[in-house]
């Protein structure tokens, strides 16, 4: 495991303004040569240098088809750095900006335990009849694993085209590491709450009666995301009573209640798309990160978006790339010194490449970006 060194002291001396003038001439410096990749929960500091940004989904995309780039400097947190590595071509670099920008969800699930879980299953039902499906939120080892055993992975946007892929070859999952959006993908698709267990990685059995685990249809891994974690049912209905007619629209990383309630829900690219589409006037709940809501609500003056909840629902880990940190990976750079470059080890990648690459192909640009309205 590789940790973040603190910046040199003359970083703490520097403004704003002087550190973005020098990204933005460095950033020219490099051309083609380098690409920025945000996802949508980064810092305005930082998104503002953005050559693209995007969710999960089609910034792994973005990954694989930038091959005119030596270096991919990911604003994001580990496992999408970790994904781009994975994807890219021939010689090209991962960096991340701050190797402390992790994600407590992915964290939920280590490869060991995993490991004993598919090993339970394999104990109790045909292996042949079930594939594990990890969300992107994973390690690479997982990922791998997900591979190796025939399944793959899938992010947000398109979970429920991933879903359908397994569901088509007869099989039941084994969905890793988030809970709630693989219950709220799974009701989406019409399997029973009573089909979809969850294993708790610290209990025998994952703490379920053998027949449970036999019967499922989808077996949830006990994980959820603290930040969506934190927006609950009474907000739903607390934004209804202040904002007559407002729509309520979260990211499927929310408790099932919470989605059960909203007019919609979605990936981050789906709740822009759907923001931004609606006409003047509108009034928008949203219950995603905050940095995306305030973008949200500043590029779109003539609506009302407001977050869910009243309190600011921020992803710690993804605070944690700003100016300073991607200044230094830059200057660094432009010196000949890679700092926090993100490598998976090639007999990981190999595996965990044939999971993505199940994803992109049976999600190509476009579909499966847009899971229906839950009535
Ligand atoms: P997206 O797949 O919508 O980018 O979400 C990733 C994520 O980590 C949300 O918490
Ligand atoms: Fe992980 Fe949640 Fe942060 Fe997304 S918002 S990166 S799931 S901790």
């Amino acid at each position: 495991m590789q940790f973040q060194t603190p910046l040199p002291e003359r970083f703490n001396r520097m403004d704003m303004k002087e550190m973005a003038s020098r990204v933005s001439s460095l950033r020219s410096e490099f051309g083609n040569r380098l690409v920025i990749l945000c996802h949508h929960y980064q810092k305005d500091e930082v998104f503002e240098f953005a050559d693209y940004t995007g969710d999960s989904y089609k910034l792994s995309q973005l990954a694989s088809e930038r091959e005119e780039a030596e270096t991919i400097v990911f604003c994001g947190v580990h496992f999408m750095a970790e994904s781009a590595d994975i994807l890219k071509k021939g010689d090209q670099r991962v960096i991340l900006p701050d190797l402390g920008a992790g994600c407590s969800m992915a964290d939920m699930a280590d490869i060991d335990q995993v490991e004993e879980c598919w090993e339970t299953l394999a104990n109790l039902v045909d292996p042949l009849d079930i594939l594990p499906i990890t969300y992107m939120n994973s390690s690479a080892a997982i990922k791998a694993l997900c591979g190796r055993e025939g399944g793959a992975v899938c992010t947000s946007s398109n979970a429920e085209t991933v879903f359908q892929w397994a569901f088509d070859q007869g099989k039941r999952i084994l969905f890793l590491p988030d809970e709630h959006l693989g219950r709220n993908v799974g009701w989406e698709m019409g399997v029973r709450l009573d089909e979809m267990p969850v294993y708790d990685p610290h209990q025998e059995f994952g703490g379920c009666a053998a027949d449970e685990l036999r019967d499922a249809k989808v077996i949830l891994w006990k994980g959820h995301c603290s930040v969506h974690g934190r927006f609950l049912p009474e907000h739903v209905d607390r934004m209804r009573e202040t904002y007559p007619g407002i729509r309520v629209i979260v990211h499927p990383e929310c408790r099932y209640e919470v989605v059960q309630k909203a007019d919609d829900w979605g990936s981050t690219e789906k709740i822009i798309r759907e923001v931004t589409a609606s006409p003047p006037g509108s009034k928008w709940a949203v219950g995603t990160e905050q940095h995306l809501v305030d973008r949200l609500a500043a590029q779109n003056s003539d609506k009302e978006v407001y977050s869910l909840s009243g309190f600011v629902c921020q992803c710690a880990t993804m605070y944690r790339i700003d100016l300073p940190h991607l200044l230094w990976v830059l200057e660094n750079l432009a010196e000949g010194e890679v700092k926090n470059q993100i490598t998976v080890p090639p007999d990981e990648a190999e595996w965990a490449r044939v999971a993505l690459r199940r994803m992109l192909d049976s999600s190509p640009a476009g579909a499966g970006l847009s899971l229906s309205r839950v009535d």
